[in-house]
């Protein structure tokens, strides 16, 4: 039971109670602190249907939740508000039940099967800051679900199956005619190829460039494409190991980044369905040929502008990016039976989307039962306020991009002098977890849909809102544990509050609940890396006023270490959910 559902439910009852809807008695946090904690609005709404003074109705609410000991304000304002303010007996009472909850008071949903598709890094390209967004904000919206209950699946879904493939088939073909991958008529076995990660990334932008300028090479790029699609056995043979080579890169850079798929799935995984779901949504008249190729009518009475029909395939067969994420929407409904798909990728993706889902919905591959949702995130901006590149204008590859937010962090801790004490290896490990949680952090703290500016300087500082100023204060907490333990101390029962800092630190951790259902609701991270720097500021006022460790009443010196504990627990998750590793010491 949440503090906020508690308040709801007593409020609820007393509308109730006067005959009216128990919905009106909902219990927010006060927009006007000063004058309460909470407020409940309902005597308004009830005013225009029962055609009572809304103040009126407000002071029947009032006097029938008047004794009740959990208030110690409660007042009218304006046409009907009620402000509220609780007891620090009744407060200290509702946080000894989060104390003793090993979830610190979040109730489990009711659990929704959802699938996030986030990361997405294309065979052979190299992962570039759009991946780097989708996988952080991705992987924090799955964790978020998953805490919450859900029933959760992260998967990377691979760009395996495109254009590019064929044209690395190509060029490798140039370059080693002799390769017996390129002889239809080889039945031997394959042998393992010759080529490192850095030759295939570096030979995608000069065959791409080349299939710009030569109508003959793209020509051949298409049509390898098509022959590796439609099974030609030296075709898959090297895809396969140009997949490997590319996907094990892949999952050592998501892993430097502190990030686990559930499902490492790609383009490529769905090919089989294609054919029979186009055969199937064609018998039903869904899809129809338009000069040569496969489609579905997508538009809509309500569009504004035109919706193009959504290609299913190319008029010479070939397969797109469209149809493998249509037949991969098919996949996760049937087979994985997912009620959710969030898919965190690139705002700039819109329109692909959109085309997506309306003819998922049009097919009858996904039902209307099941929620499809484009998650979309705007760019991280260089200081040109274009998308981040390097130096040199290329992109920036992920394993340059963690060294450098390495060094920077090494480089603050140095100048904050902090961990300068500990062995090398600590020290850089130490400085290798600050510099993801300044990246993550960085990232988290905007709305997705925001631009922002990659501002390393302001990201690795230890002040301000910053990823390394809560992993601070998360170790600083765990150091005054471990001083107060050897000192003989442990945390004890709550009592009531005897300060403000103590008392608005204690309601801060109550809403932990309600920001995490709205995180999720809005899949918006920095909702959560916002109440977390909240937390952290209200903690720190608090510790400035109270002398734990000099304390003489030992019942509140146990209870103010039993609210750095708490303090602590939430801390710690709510890094967690944002993909932010605590250190052990700093
Ligand atoms: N590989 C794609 C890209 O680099 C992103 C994939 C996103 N997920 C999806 N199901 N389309 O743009």
């Amino acid at each position: 039971m949440t503090l906020l559902n508690d308040l709801t439910r007593i409020f609820g009852d007393a509308f109730e109670q006067t005959g009216l809807d128990r919905a009106l008695g909902t219990v927010v946090v006060s927009q006007r602190p000063d004058l309460g904690e909470f407020q409940c609005n309902g005597a308004l709404p009830a005013a225009k249907t029962t055609g009572r003074p809304p103040r009126e109705i407000a002071q029947d609410i009032v006097d029938r939740v008047q004794g009740d000991d959990r208030f110690a304000v409660l007042s009218l304002a304006g046409p009907g508000f009620i402000n509220i303010s609780l007891t620090d007996s009744f407060l200290a009472k509702a946080m000894q039940l989060v104390i003793d909850d090993p979830r610190v008071g979040v109730p489990e949903v009711r659990p929704r099967k959802v699938l996030v598709d986030y990361g997405g890094p294309n065979v052979a390209k190299e992962m570039h800051v759009g991946h780097l967004r989708a996988t952080i904000i991705g992987d924090s919206l799955k964790r978020i679900a998953r805490f919450l209950g859900h029933d959760t699946l992260g998967d990377a879904h691979f760009g395996d199956w495109g254009t590019q493939m064929g044209m690395l088939i190509v060029e490798i073909a140039h370059r080693n005619p002799e390769l017996p991958f390129f002889d239809p008529a080889y039945t031997g076995q394959y042998p393992a190829i010759d080529i490192t990660l850095d030759d295939l990334e570096a030979m995608y932008p000069l065959v791409s460039a080349r299939c710009v300028e030569d109508p003959v090479e793209a020509d051949r790029a298409r049509i390898a494409t098509f022959e590796l699609q439609q099974g030609r056995s030296g075709y898959r043979a090297l895809w396969q190991q140009l997949h490997d080579i590319s996907m094990a890169a892949h999952r050592r850079d998501f892993a430097s980044l502190g990030v686990e798929f559930d499902l490492w799935h790609g383009e490529s995984t769905v090919h089989e369905r294609i054919g029979p779901m186009i055969e199937r949504l064609r018998e039903a008249g869904v899809v129809t040929e338009s000069e040569g190729a496969m489609v579905i009518a997508i538009d809509e009475p309500g569009d504004k502008t035109e919706m193009p029909p959504f290609l299913v395939a190319k008029s010479d067969g070939g397969f797109l990016y469209s149809t493998t994420d249509l037949a991969t929407v098919e996949a996760r409904v049937d087979e994985l039976k997912r009620e959710v798909l969030l898919y965190v990728v690139d705002a700039r993706q819109s329109f692909h989307f959109d085309q997506v889902f309306r003819a998922a919905r049009r097919g009858g591959i996904a039902p209307e039962s099941v929620e499809l949702e484009h998650i979309k995130f705007g760019t991280m901006n260089g200081p040109d306020g274009r998308p981040f590149q390097t130096r040199k204008g290329g992109v920036l590859k992920l394993h340059d991009l963690i060294s450098m937010v390495t060094e920077a962090a090494d480089q603050r801790l140095s100048e904050a002098d902090i961990a300068q004490e500990y062995p090398e290896t600590e020290r850089i490990e130490i400085a290798r977890q600050v510099g993801l949680g300044a990246l993550k952090f960085g990232d988290l703290s905007n709305h997705r849909t925001s631009n922002y500016l990659f501002d390393l300087d302001r990201f690795a500082s230890f002040e301000g809102k910053t990823g390394p100023y809560l992993q601070y204060s998360a170790v600083r907490i765990k150091s005054i544990l471990r001083n107060a333990e050897e000192a003989g101390l442990s945390p004890g029962p709550l009592v009531p509050p005897g300060v403000d800092t103590e008392r608005n630190l204690l309601l801060h951790l109550a809403r932990l609940p309600e920001v995490l259902e709205r995180t999720f609701e809005l899949r918006a991270p920095n909702h959560v890396a916002e109440y977390a720097y909240d937390v952290a500021t209200q903690f720190n006022r608090f510790y400035e006023e109270c002398h734990i460790l000099r304390e003489e009443d030992p019942a509140r010196q146990a209870s103010w270490l039993a609210l750095v504990d708490l303090t602590l627990r939430e801390l710690h998750l709510l890094l967690d959910l944002l993909g932010i590793e605590v250190p052990e010491k700093m």
